[in-house]
Order: structure tokens, then C-alpha cells, then sequence
């Protein structure tokens, strides 16, 4: 794949927070319409918070039920979006508490910043970024989030060891993320489409607890929540106009390929 894909991933997102920003129709970004964002959290994580918020929300799963932030806790969250788990995060820290969301996009960050205002929270802090070079110090976070972020990067390892280097000794992650669950066809490994549909890039589960391991990572745990369908990934595919690479396959071969999925491992 011969295009950068930061830039790709950048622009794709850029343009989903303008629609968001200028009140139309929300895209979802990671899934599709029939996974149904608003349904990946239960009412009490999103009690209070704006339509804008929610609707903005474009993971595959709710790292924060994962997470579980306690008072006074200090929460990072990669790829932070419009802002929807900062925001859950925030309520949980407390005022003791404070939430950073990370993310490399402009408009993004507008949308979350916008988002921050009308809530009115004051522990929370929007900064601008790259995953895989985090600009916070080393061991100063208790708690790292995100949700359908990882699958993005090209260097899923360099995203994670910044991760590792945040946290503080006995921190956690505690992720949601696109998994693969069995090979597919080399077409849609190779499209940059379903990359920044957060498809191509989703990582095997072996090879995520692998990397895991490696950084120094221990009691992981990664735990499929949400399997796509091939109807659910056809319809992913008809939105990245892919519909004609999508008809070119076995849809059989990429049923059940993939889930959004939990991951939480510890710094020890
Ligand atoms: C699929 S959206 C998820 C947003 C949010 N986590 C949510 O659940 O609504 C991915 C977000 O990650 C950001 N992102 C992707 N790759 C990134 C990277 N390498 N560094 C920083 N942000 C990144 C994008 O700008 C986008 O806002």
C-alpha cells in the first residue's frame, strides 16, 4: 500500500467532523449504520451528555465499561474523536480527575473543543498529536483509552509502547478496537478504503496480544464484543463506494472476519 495513510486517515475523519460540525447526517467512521454506534453504550454511560456528542461517537465498542476510572484518576485517551469517552472518562474522575484526548486531526479537535464547551467540564483537556508519539511525560497517566483507533496506525507497535511509556506502574489499557478473526482476501488487505474504515488495518488477535507481550504488557486480555457480519461489512463496503471490490468476493470468506473488541492489559 503505497499511500500515506496518516494523511488519508486524517482527511477521511477531517471531513466527517465538518458534516458533524455543520449539524448534517453523522457518518459513522470505524462501522456502519447497521452496527449502530449509539447502541455500543448503555444509558447510563451517556446520561447527560449533548445529541452532539453521542452522534459524533465513531468506535466499535465502550472502552470506558473497560476502563472502569476511579476518582481522582488520570485518563489519556488516543484518537479522542468528537470526544464521547473523555466526556464518559470525566464524569468517573471527578474534579481530583483529569482526562487528556488525543488526536492528530484539526477538525476534530474543533468538534471535541465545541463539544467540551457546551458541557461546561473543566477536567478535561483536548491536545493535539500523533498516538505514536505521545506528548505527555513518562509514567503519568493511570489509565490509557480509545476506541477504533489502533486498527488506523500503520505501526500498531510504536502506538502501543507510547502507550506503555505513559503509564504509570500498575496503570492499565483498556481498549476497544476492530480484530481480525480469521484471513481474508488479499483485495481488501490491500484497500486504503477499508484501511481508513478501520477494517484493513485490524490486527489479528494473536499477533495483537504478541505485540502486547512484547512491549512488556502483562494479564492481557482480548475479548471479541461486536462480530461483523457480511451484511455488516457489505454495507461498510457500499459506503467507501467499494460495493464493486466487495461484489468481486466470497462474502462467506469475511463473515464473522472481524469484531469490535476489548483489550485490556496491564503495566506492572
Ligand atoms: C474512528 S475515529 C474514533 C474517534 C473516537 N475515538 C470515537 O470513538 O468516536 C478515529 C480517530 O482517531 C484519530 N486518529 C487516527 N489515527 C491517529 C493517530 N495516528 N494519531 C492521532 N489521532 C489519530 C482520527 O483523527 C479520528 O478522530
Amino acid at each position: 500500500m503505497k499511500v500515506n495513510i496518516k494523511n488519508e486517515v486524517k482527511s477521511y475523519y477531517g471531513n466527517i467532523a465538518k458534516r458533524v460540525n455543520s449539524k448534517s447526517k453523522n457518518a459513522c467512521g470505524c462501522g456502519s449504520d447497521t452496527t449502530n454506534n449509539s447502541k455500543l453504550y448503555t444509558k447510563d454511560f451517556i446520561q447527560g451528555l449533548p445529541d452532539e456528542v453521542v452522534n459524533a461517537s465513531l468506535g466499535c465498542a465502550n472502552p470506558v465499561v473497560l476502563a472502569n476510572p476511579q476518582k481522582g484518576e488520570v485518563v489519556l485517551d488516543l484518537g479522542s474523536g468528537g470526544g464521547i469517552d473523555v466526556f464518559i472518562s470525566s464524569k468517573y474522575v471527578g474534579e481530583t480527575g483529569k482526562v487528556y484526548g488525543l488526536d492528530m486531526t484539526d477538525e476534530m479537535l474543533k468538534l471535541a473543543n465545541d463539544n467540551k464547551e457546551k458541557i461546561g467540564v473543566n477536567n478535561v483537556q483536548f491536545i493535539k498529536g500523533y498516538i505514536e508519539d505521545i506528548p505527555l511525560n513518562n509514567e503519568t497517566i493511570n489509565v490509557v483509552t480509545s476506541n477504533c483507533v489502533i486498527n488506523l496506525c500503520e505501526s500498531k507497535e510504536d502506538a502501543l509502547r507510547e502507550a506503555y511509556r505513559v503509564l504509570k506502574k500498575g496503570g492499565r489499557l483498556a481498549i476497544a478496537d476492530v480484530v481480525m478473526l480469521k484471513d481474508i482476501p488479499e483485495s481488501i488487505k490491500q484497500s486504503v478504503e477499508m484501511w481508513v474504515g478501520c477494517i484493513a488495518g485490524a490486527l489479528p488477535v494473536k499477533e495483537y496480544n504478541r505485540i502486547l507481550a512484547k512491549i512488556g504488557f502483562k494479564d492481557i486480555e482480548i475479548t471479541p464484543v461486536n462480530i461483523y457480519t457480511k451484511e455488516i461489512i457489505e454495507d461498510i463496503a457500499k459506503q467507501k463506494n467499494l460495493g464493486d471490490v466487495y461484489s468481486k468476493i466470497d462474502s462467506d470468506l469475511v463473515d464473522g472476519a472481524f469484531a469490535g473488541a476489548h483489550v485490556k492489559a496491564y503495566k506492572l
